[in-house]
């Protein structure tokens, strides 16, 4: 039996991504079957169900009427012009969504509270990571987008041109975003964690007219500096002709004068009054880079009309969005894309008062952000598995330290969350009450395409549930033929949605080849995934991270869930190397909570092998578990497997960019040189 999917994996190249349908089958399922804890389901409590906006009918209206269903959506923003076409997908797939309608993201963002009387309305409250505050109404943004917009537009930037973003996480950035959006340019934002390099990189790949960044922003009690990081980027000369500078961190800065511009000299200066004008619904909003297989980076495109309309429909449907009640807090940094959708667009849109915080979690201690779901009473929290895991590893003594009662829903996003992680946020944070909301989506999407409804759905600890309404998603294997429920195949989205990714800018061969090749006019996510017998989605990790041991593919993910299922674990990530013998041998790196009660270290890994063989089989246990301290991540806090797989086979560990601690390599290698003089557990 050949168990096997052979497709083309994300990127132009061709590659195999192996998925273990005949491990899936026959064990039924990864996660759900490891746990002992299947049958374990929270249905949304009744008051909770009683108010939520939206309930099971939008299921049925949109299977109905899928277009009709999104253009009721498009019809809750303003439009300049309205539209009178849904959807064109006459050449996939290059979508068009609401193409004749005209529309404005920032006049939807602010003008229209302003204008329907709620100017006063908080639209912000930031936090900087020192202590100071801000609260900044709808119609004090407005003051300052305008401003902003009019500043932009007598620096020459016009309509269609990019606008590189390299800030912090302060009000100014959210005002940037739309004042961008509002002449029509097109932002690129870049992680105010990138390197030099990687902001040069992007810069030239989108042509970026100007920059707007920061002296400096403050990460765990220091400056980190952002314009010296710019002016190195430029150094070499490229297509910016100025870089507006916002004063946040009083570091010093170099000044070329002509070229760069203090944000407190030019925008209270600039008149308040701009008028939005609506653009195609089809105009370029933003690019925003996302790593592909290759070493080149994607700039994934979004356009205006879709965008807006989904963005702003998961917002109120998924996280229940109250404007007059809710305090909404994304964790989410703007140089991803849950930052984009999350913060700067779907909130504003939907009218409500969201919580910004410029630094770290873990500043000046781990209470932090409890602190902070306190002090402005927090109704509504989305933040990712991988912060909670780090939360479980201090103790819930922080957490409980702090007066959680105003949340009443949870959302989590980036990864799957182990039913481990789910349970302790439901009952530590959630007070096992607040419903919690797996939401699965990418930088592609635009937008979440499957999640719970939170006042309809029966929510399974580890599962991201249903296709939200209007989007048909399917489990296929690499013929295209869609899998029974139980066996693991490749997940696809069947209809164009709204939100959806409109190309790679500059490279429509690259999206054609990336997303769309393997299996015609479907989307291919590049995510493994399986249904349960309910219909329920399980992710089970992207195809490339998947493994083959003896001719039996194991999933990265089921190895870590049941690594971090085990009660000493927080983190774990799992490999393949390669092995002469096997194929394949897993090699896991696990991070262990503190006051945890294995003595030594070989003890921990024998205890730890047994565990992964015990859950899965003896076909899973891991050939070595390094005890490490940290593992390796992104900045925005994902595991990079491809540097473990490095430093498992001890070569050269590759491309280190996307990397948030660079020390981590040598620690990591440290730990592994001392291990091998231990004989494994
Ligand atoms: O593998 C999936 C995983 O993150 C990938 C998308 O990453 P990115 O574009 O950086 O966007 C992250 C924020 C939307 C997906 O292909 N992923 C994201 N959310 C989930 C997830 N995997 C499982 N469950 C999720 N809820």
């Amino acid at each position: 039996m050949n168990d096997s999917i052979t497709t083309r994996a994300a990127g132009a190249a061709p590659a195999t991504a192996q998925i273990n349908l005949r491990l899936l089958a026959d064990g039924h399922g990864i996660i759900e079957s490891h746990h002992g804890d299947d049958e374990q389901r929270f249905a949304p409590p009744a008051d909770f169900a009683a108010q939520a906006n939206v309930g099971a009918e939008a299921y049925v209206q949109a299977s109905r009427d899928r277009l009709g269903f999104w253009a009721d959506q498009a019809r809750q923003l303003h439009w300049h012009r309205e539209f009178t076409e849904v959807l064109d997908w006459s050449e996939p797939p290059f979508a068009k969504w609401f193409a004749d309608g005209e529309i404005n993201a920032s006049f939807n963002a602010l003008d229209r509270h302003v204008l329907a009387g709620n100017g006063d309305h908080v639209a912000l409250l930031w936090e900087g990571e020192p202590g100071d505050r801000r609260s900044i109404t709808y119609a004090e943004l407005l003051d300052e987008v305008s401003r902003l917009a009019n500043v932009l537009t007598d620096l020459g930037v016009e309509a269609g041109d990019r606008v590189a973003v390299y800030l912090p996480m302060i009000p100014e950035t959210i005002a940037t975003l739309l004042a961008v959006a509002r002449i029509g340019a097109v932002h690129s934002v870049v992680f105010g964690g990138f390197s030099a390099d990687s902001l040069r990189a992007r810069i030239e790949d989108a042509e970026a007219k100007l920059v707007v960044t920061a002296d400096g922003s403050w990460r765990r009690g220091k400056i980190s500096p952002l314009k010296p990081v710019v002016d190195q980027a430029l150094a070499a000369g490229t297509t910016v002709e100025h870089v507006l500078v916002v004063r946040r961190g009083g570091n010093e800065v170099d000044w070329q004068s002509g070229r760069d511009i203090w944000w407190h000299e030019a925008v209270p200066q600039a008149s308040a009054e701009h008028e939005a004008q609506g653009f195609p619904a089809e105009h370029p909003l933003f690019i925003l880079y996302t790593s592909g297989t290759t070493g080149r980076p994607k700039g994934i495109l979004h356009t205006t009309g879709g965008y807006l309309t989904q963005t702003s429909y998961t917002h109120r449907a998924i996280f229940d969005a109250k404007p007059e009640t809710d305090v909404y807090w994304c964790t989410a940094d703007v140089g991803w894309i849950t930052g984009h959708s999350y913060v700067a667009y779907a909130p504003l849109i939907n009218g409500v008062t969201q919580v910004i915080y410029e630094g770290t979690p873990d500043t000046p201690d781990w209470g932090r952000w409890w602190q902070i779901v306190e002090r402005y009473k927090v109704t509504v929290l989305y933040t990712a598995p991988t912060a909670i895991r780090s939360f479980m590893k201090v103790g819930r003594e922080t957490v409980l330290a702090h007066d959680l009662s105003s949340l009443r829903l949870l959302g989590s996003v980036g990864e799957a969350i182990n039913p481990e992680a789910w349970l302790w946020y439901h009952e530590v944070v959630g007070s096992s009450r607040a419903p919690i909301v797996d939401t699965w989506w990418q930088t592609e999407t635009g937008a979440i395409l499957a999640a719970p409804l939170p006042g309809v759905t029966s929510t399974k600890p580890g599962s991201a549930q249903r296709a939200i309404p209007g989007v048909a998603l399917d489990i296929v294997d690499d013929a295209g033929t869609p899998v029974d429920p139980g066996s693991g195949g490749l997940l696809v989205v069947n209809e164009p949605w709204p939100s959806m990714l409109r190309g790679i800018w500059k490279d429509p061969k690259r999206f054609v080849d990336t997303y769309w090749e393997t299996f015609g006019d479907r989307y291919f996510a590049g995510d493994g995934a399986r249904f349960d017998e309910d219909g329920d989605i399980w992710l089970l990790g992207r195809v490339d991270d998947v493994m083959n041991v003896s001719g039996h593919r194991l999933s990265t993910t089921e190895i870590e869930s049941a690594l971090v299922d085990h009660h000493a674990v927080a983190e774990a990530g799992a490999v393949g190397i390669a092995d002469e013998t096997t194929g394949q041998a897993v090699i896991a790196f696990v991070v262990l909570k503190r006051n945890q009660h294995l003595v030594s270290k070989s003890e921990a890994e024998a205890v730890l092998r047994r565990h992964v063989a015990d859950l899965i089989g003896a076909i899973a246990r891991p050939r070595r578990v390094y005890i490490v301290a940290e593992l390796p991540k992104t900045r925005s806090g994902k595991i990079i497997r491809r540097v473990l797989r490095d430093l498992a086979e001890r070569r050269p560990v590759g491309d280190t960019t996307t990397l948030a601690d660079g020390g981590v390599i040598t620690a990591i290698t440290a730990q592994i040189e001392q291990a091998s003089t231990v004989k494994p557990g």
